[in-house]
């Protein structure tokens, strides 16, 4: 057995230490496969198959115009996930319980699943995949999240970074209270909430160095 723990041992990433590959996990959302949510999805969410009385819109998405045809009664969850491919979006509950698809909407934190896609036809959209700059330098949130380790099956994880993004941008002092408040809409499975909140404090101390605040 390797005995330094900081090399993955799956053969296919030799080389690839933990942390880059957390980093990796963190800068896309890629936490679990959505091979099972869109098959789950398929028949949980009575969405109609492609085609039928779809319309093609533009939005702007990750500081990108993306044209895509929607049905219109399609949730902006499912357009970022199966028609965009931006899975770092996760749908939990896909009924605004969990926050697990929580994306910003010029700057403002909203339920992805409990958006119709046709409504954000001039906003910005922006997801967890658009988060870090295009040199790979992760947002200080995310780092936030690298630097205490936060998460444990990570499932909830862009969630709470996109909340916590949007949350801060508005309050970028806040305290540990004012803090948990702010996140108070998303939910954790495993139930690891005082290290999500402690990843997220270390976040927006981030963000404040970031810019000096
Ligand atoms: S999937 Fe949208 S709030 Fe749970
Ligand atoms: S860390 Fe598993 S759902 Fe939050």
């Amino acid at each position: 057995m390797d005995d330094n723990p900081e090399i993955i041992m799956d053969p296919e990433m030799k080389g690839v230490s933990r942390r880059a590959f957390i980093k990796g996990v963190i800068a896309g959302g890629v936490a679990t496969s959505s091979a099972a949510y869109l098959f789950r999805s398929s028949s949980v969410f009575g969405q109609q198959p492609p085609g039928l009385g779809e319309r093609l819109i533009t939005l702007n998405v990750n500081g990108q115009q993306r044209r895509v045809d929607v049905m219109k009664q399609e949730t902006l969850a499912w357009t970022l996930r199966y028609k965009l491919g931006l899975t770092g979006t996760k749908l939990g509950c896909d009924r605004a319980e969990c926050g697990a698809c929580t994306v910003l909407l010029d700057d403002v934190p909203y339920y992805s699943c409990s958006v119709l896609t046709h409504t954000v036809r001039g906003k910005k959209v922006l997801t967890i995949e658009g988060l870090a700059n295009a040199d790979g330098t992760l947002h200080p949130v995310q780092q936030g999240v690298i630097d205490e380790q936060g998460f444990q099956c990570a499932f909830c994880m862009s969630g709470f970074i996109m909340s916590a993004v949007g949350f801060l941008k508005t309050h970028p002092n806040p305290t540990r209270s004012e803090l948990a408040h702010g996140l108070s809409g998303n939910l954790c499975r495993c139930q690891d909430y005082d290290k999500i909140l402690t990843a997220m404090m270390r976040g927006a101390e981030n963000m404040r160095k970031a810019q000096n605040v």
